[in-house]
Order: structure tokens, then sequence, then C-alpha cells
């Protein structure tokens, strides 16, 4: 039987692995990188073999590369447009397995932070086998997620006492009213949605690049700092051509 890892690698840095982590990568015979075109291709993959050649010993695996399909936009049908990435995905994620895997050995996928979080790996592995597109065994290995390491960074708890933790997309956030915001963290943005928000009594916890060269931090009332950290933000993103930041919008309660 082959065998598929999903390995949780932590948001960015090689010493948020953890040990479970690194004791799974020895045991992959090929890890599978799927390279995407544009936004920050070049040094996504780069801490990717940073991670493989801190902890692995050198020609111990195999590195085989595939490019990622494109997503199309297809406006007012995101969901239909994310199903049909999915299956084109899948189709090249089983083309890896039946060719590049043999019987016995294992193939390993590094998940940016952790693969159970806004990655669509985990379905696109269930939609193989129920199609029977490959036939293979598989493992997901947790990892830390760029939510810990917001939170770790600003040092603040992800949630009050007894206070439910929402975590949602910058699509979502654009259409919520500021007034029903308690708790909310904010992925899959980088086009500052929150500056809609700027009017609000919200604060503001951010993060961008968390754990990599460059990383940024901001925090404080939203009116008081949305505009300027939302330029500063442009420019990183102009200057780097990509930008991965997260964020906690909270109501203060009067004492944190
Ligand atoms: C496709 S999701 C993957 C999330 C990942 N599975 C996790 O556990 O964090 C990508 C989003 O995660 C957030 N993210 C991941 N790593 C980050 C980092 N190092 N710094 C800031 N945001 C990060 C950003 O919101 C980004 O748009």
């Amino acid at each position: 039987m082959k065998r598929l890892l999903l390995i949780g690698m932590g948001p960015g840095h090689p010493d948020y692995l953890t040990i479970q982590a690194i004791d799974a990568m020895k045991s992959v015979d090929v890890f599978f990188f799927l390279e995407k075109d544009g936004e920050g291709k070049d040094e996504l993959i780069r801490i990717r073999r940073e991670i493989l050649e801190r902890f692995l010993p050198e020609r111990s695996y195999r590195v085989v590369t595939a490019p990622s399909p494109p997503r199309e936009a297809e406006p007012g049908r995101y969901r239909d447009g994310v199903l049909d990435w999915y299956r084109r995905k899948a189709e090249i994620i089983a083309g890896l397995i039946n060719d590049e895997l043999a019987d016995g050995e294992s193939g390993a996928f590094l998940i940016w932070g952790d693969p159970t979080l806004y990655d669509g790996t985990l379905t696109i592995v269930r939609q193989i086998l129920d199609e029977g597109l490959a036939d293979f065994d598989y493992q997901v290995i947790p990892g830390i997620t760029s939510l810990q390491l917001l939170a770790a960074k600003h040092r603040i708890p992800m949630n009050r006492i007894g206070e439910p933790i929402e975590v949602t997309t910058a699509r979502r956030l654009a259409q919520t009213a500021p007034e029903s915001i308690q708790n909310t963290f904010v992925m899959l943005d980088s086009n500052m949605t929150f500056e809609g928000l700027a009017d609000s009594e919200l604060t503001l916890y951010w993060g961008a690049y968390l754990g990599t060269d460059g990383e940024m931090l901001a925090a404080g009332p939203l009116k008081q700092i949305a505009g300027e950290l939302a330029e500063r933000a442009r420019r990183a993103k102009a200057d780097r051509g990509w930008l991965m930041d997260v964020y906690l919008l909270r109501k203060e309660q009067g004492g944190r």
C-alpha cells in the first residue's frame, strides 16, 4: 500500500515544526511540491526546501514538483470556482501518486500551518479516494497555525473568559456588520479589508509574514491605526510582490 502524509509545517519558520512532523518527514520517500505561479511562489517553495535541508540528510528523499493549476475567479460563483480548482488539483495529485510513488513508499505534502485550517488538500485527498483516482492510505500530522502564532506574538489569549472564537475570511468580513463582531480572526485577506471597518470601536491585532523575514506586527484601536497600517501593508506588498496577513478584530470589554 502507498502512504500519503499531510504534514503541518507551521506558518513559515522551521522552528515551528513539531517533533512529530520531523519524525514523519524522516519516513518520507518523496516530497511533492505544487508550484503556483505568481505571488510569493519562490519564497514559499524556498522555505519548504530549507525545512527539508535542515532536518533531513541529503539524498535521503526525492522531491517531485508539479505546476499548481491557477484558480479561475468566477464572479459571484466563488464556491463553484473553488470546487473546479479542487477537481483539477485532484487529477494532478492522483497523477503524482500513481506515477511517482512505488507500492510501499510514502509521499508527503508539507502543508503551510495546519492541514485542517483553510487548506483544501484534505478535501482533495478524500475526493481522489472516493472517485478511485488513486489508491493509498493517508495520515494528517498537525501543525502550528498562523492564528496561534499571531496570538503568541501579541501575547494575547485567543479567547476571553467563556467567549467563542470566530475564524472567517476577508471575503466574508467585507459583508459583516462591525457591531456583530466580538472576537473574530480574519484570514485570506492581503487587501486590507479591515480598513472598511475603521469607523468601528474594534481593536485590531495584525500580523504579516509571521515567522518569516520581514515579519510585521501592529495592534491598537482600528480607528487610530487602520489608515497608516493599510499604507504600510500596501508598501510591503508592492516591495515584496505579495502579502500574507492574519488578524484579530476584538470588541474590548473594559479590561482585556
Ligand atoms: C490558505 S490559508 C492557510 C492557513 C494555514 N493552514 C494555517 O494553519 O494557518 C493562508 C492564510 O493563512 C494566513 N497565514 C498563514 N501563514 C501566515 C503567516 N506566516 N503570516 C501571516 N498570515 C499567515 C493568512 O491569512 C493567509 O492568507
